[in-house]
């Protein structure tokens, strides 16, 4: 063993020889070296970082990924893309590089811990994004490196709480934390510099601190329960009416909400019932003629004893809402299967989400069809027959971009819609909510597709519900669900007449206008500036803020594209994941014009609704121009 080594006389003077052959710079070449052979290159990436010759020629590199200042030392690393995989465990042998300032590792297979970075005291760049790096950061990972700007760790599997030293960095300009495991709140940064965070896809939870408030709301998506200013998620705890906008994350609230739920009905039910037929014995008593003879058949008993299987007339009935009983579905649309609650309560049901009318979920019948069930409350505006009248309307209902409503169950202080389930998501999900590293944003074609649809929607319903002064009244993105070919379907349209005044004023967005503000009353244009914000909110990818429970500080999107100078809205108000070209670009502005002339204030002045449609029927997607 010891034979093979050289014996320390023979050592000490080849390492003499090797230091006569130097030059100057070659202390940073032999460090360089030695950190080289620490990583491993399969790509054979770093090849040209030989022994026998510089990384440096004054600011010149000669070697791949070397930076040099004027005086010939290196002054970073940007080894990026280079495949390199390993786990940086000897980082702090580039200790000793005295100018180093900038440190990149971006786009590799580097795995293991978060290197030990925290010995770099003057690093102004730290650049670790999109490897593999994972596990938990100590919480003192980053203390003291007082010149630190950027920070950039994205695209990683960093777990456990963001780290407290972070928060003490006092140059940070940039924090990149997005697409990891991060869990916890997120700390206080109370960092004035700081120009850039991005904490989207982790596992944050909690208020997010007032120093992010007038930050954008995409920067915190896609984590597991934040709440606070950015977002619009109102950090009060209410577990039923917990709806954000943007996302309808499956929490524990809302699955012991559907249990509750459904506990719900399925206990009142049996109670319902008996209640109806003590009511049905009233009812027929002679003291009690019955102005109400529908409930009074004998029909009525033998439907209710033979249960699920008894109701199989199909779509045949001219006037269904004439064969209603209480406690039965009563379906609206011909043509359609038919099924009762109790089949709703036996099937699987996934809750979709809790809006600020109630629940609702996803049930899949036996036979496989899935339907979406609405729990509505404060939906007693109108009288039953009213309302029956109303559901007999909705009934008829019928465009390609509508989803089109099934049936409805009705009791006193509560209502079940029942409408087609479509198995996408939600137009809010796809701007904002998490998105898998494969599933690309929205392109301009798309979104373009989506805004004429909604478009044709919210006109049909102008056309066939013009007794309604707002035909549809909750329109937000929310409440556009997109199929599989990026159609959009609106729902929870027409609901204005039914729903209960003050809510209606407090939650739907028709009662967010500026005319509603101004004089307590929508107008028939109130849905077409629902549509202009909506459209603003396509184009910039932005969350739309109207969010009824913070009424005051909040901007709306209009007059935010409004406070940006129209030469730069290509640069800061276009959504960038649009991946505007020259010529969609020019559409793209339009587009976001007609927006804004939707979301006029003055109502004499907003455009009527075929107006803005034919402004958006001219748009082009400019497929063909330069790009391609
Ligand atoms: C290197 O320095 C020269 C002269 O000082 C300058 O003209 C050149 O732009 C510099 N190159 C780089 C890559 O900084
Ligand atoms: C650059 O290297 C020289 C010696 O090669 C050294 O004297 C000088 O301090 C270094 N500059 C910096 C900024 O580290
Ligand atoms: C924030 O991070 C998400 C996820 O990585 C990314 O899609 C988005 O573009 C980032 N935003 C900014 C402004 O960096």
């Amino acid at each position: 063993m010891a034979g093979g080594r050289p014996s320390p006389p023979l050592f000490a003077a080849l390492l003499l020889v090797a230091a006569s052959l130097r030059v100057a710079s070659s202390s940073d070449s032999d460090v360089l070296l030695r950190f080289k052979a620490t990583v491993s290159d399969p790509a054979g990436s770093l090849n040209s970082w030989a022994a026998g010759s510089a990384p440096c020629n004054k600011n010149v590199s000669n070697w791949a990924g070397v930076v040099c200042d004027d005086d010939g030392n290196v002054s970073g690393l940007r080894l990026e893309d280079m495949r390199l995989s390993g786990s940086l465990t000897r980082i702090v042998l580039l200790q000793s590089l005295p100018g180093l300032r900038t440190l990149s590792f971006m786009k590799n297979d580097l795995e293991g811990p978060l290197p030990e970075v925290g010995k770099f005291k003057s690093l102004r760049t730290l650049y670790l994004s999109t490897n593999k790096f994972s596990g938990a950061i100590s919480d003192d990972a980053f203390a003291g490196m007082s010149w630190l700007k950027k920070l950039h760790l994205s695209s990683n599997g960093f777990s456990g709480p963001i780290p407290t030293s972070i928060t003490e960095l006092p140059k940070l300009l940039e924090l990149r934390l997005d697409n990891n495991r991060f869990s916890g709140p997120i700390p206080d940064l109370q960092l004035k510099s700081l120009k850039l965070v991005n904490m989207s896809n982790n596992y944050l939870e909690g208020r997010i601190p007032n120093g992010f408030r007038t930050m954008d709301a995409g920067l915190f998506a896609g984590n597991k329960a934040l709440c606070g200013d950015p977002i619009g998620v109102s950090c009060k705890p209410l577990p039923s009416e917990s709806l954000s906008n943007q996302k309808l994350a499956v929490t524990v609230a809302t699955v012991v909400f559907i249990v509750s739920g459904i506990v719900a009905v399925v206990v009142l039910l049996p109670q319902q019932r008996q209640m109806e037929h003590e009511r049905l014995e009233q009812v027929q008593s002679p003291k009690k003629p019955a102005k109400d003879t529908k409930f009074a058949s004998s029909q009525k008993e033998e439907k209710l004893e033979s249960g699920a299987a008894g109701y199989d007339s199909g779509g045949s009935s001219k006037k269904p809402a004439k064969e209603h009983e209480q406690g039965r579905l009563v379906f609206v649309r011909e043509g359609r299967e038919r099924f009762e609650l109790q089949d709703l309560l036996k099937s699987s049901a996934e809750v979709l989400g809790t809006g600020r009318f109630g629940c609702s979920y996803k049930a899949a019948l036996l036979t496989g069809r899935s339907v979406v069930v609405k729990r509505f409350r404060d939906m007693n505006r109108v009288g039953k027959e009213d309302f029956e009248e109303h559901m007999r309307r909705m009934g008829r209902l019928s465009h390609p971009n509508l989803l089109p409503l099934v049936a409805y169950y009705y009791r006193k202080d509560e209502k079940l819609l029942v409408a087609d389930y479509v198995p996408r998501r939600s137009l809010a999900a796809a701007l904002h909510g998490f998105r898998a590293a494969k599933v690309p944003a929205l392109d301009w074609a798309t979104r373009l597709k989506v805004v004429k649809g909604i478009a044709k929607g919210l006109n049909y319903l102008y056309e066939e519900l013009q007794i309604l002064s707002v035909p549809h009244g909750h329109l937000k993105s929310s409440n556009v669900l997109l199929n599989d070919s990026f159609e959009p379907l609106l729902t929870d349209y027409a609901l204005v007449p039914l729903m209960n005044q003050a809510k209606a004023a407090q939650s739907m967005v028709a009662y967010k206008s500026p005319e509603c503000k101004q004089h307590g009353k929508t107008s028939k244009k109130s849905d077409i500036w629902s549509l202009g914000t909506l459209i603003l909110e396509i184009l910039t990818g932005r969350i739309s803020m109207i969010d009824p429970t913070q009424d005051k500080d909040v901007v709306s999107l209009a007059d935010w594209v409004n406070a940006v100078a129209e030469e730069e809205w290509t640069d800061k108000v276009l959504d960038r994941e649009m991946r505007a070209t020259r010529k969609s670009g020019e559409e793209m502005i339009k587009l976001l014009k007609v927006g804004l002339a939707c979301c006029e204030a003055n109502v004499e002045k907003r455009w009527e609704l075929e107006e803005v449609l034919d402004r958006i029927e001219e748009l082009k997607e400019s497929e063909g121009d330069e790009d391609s």
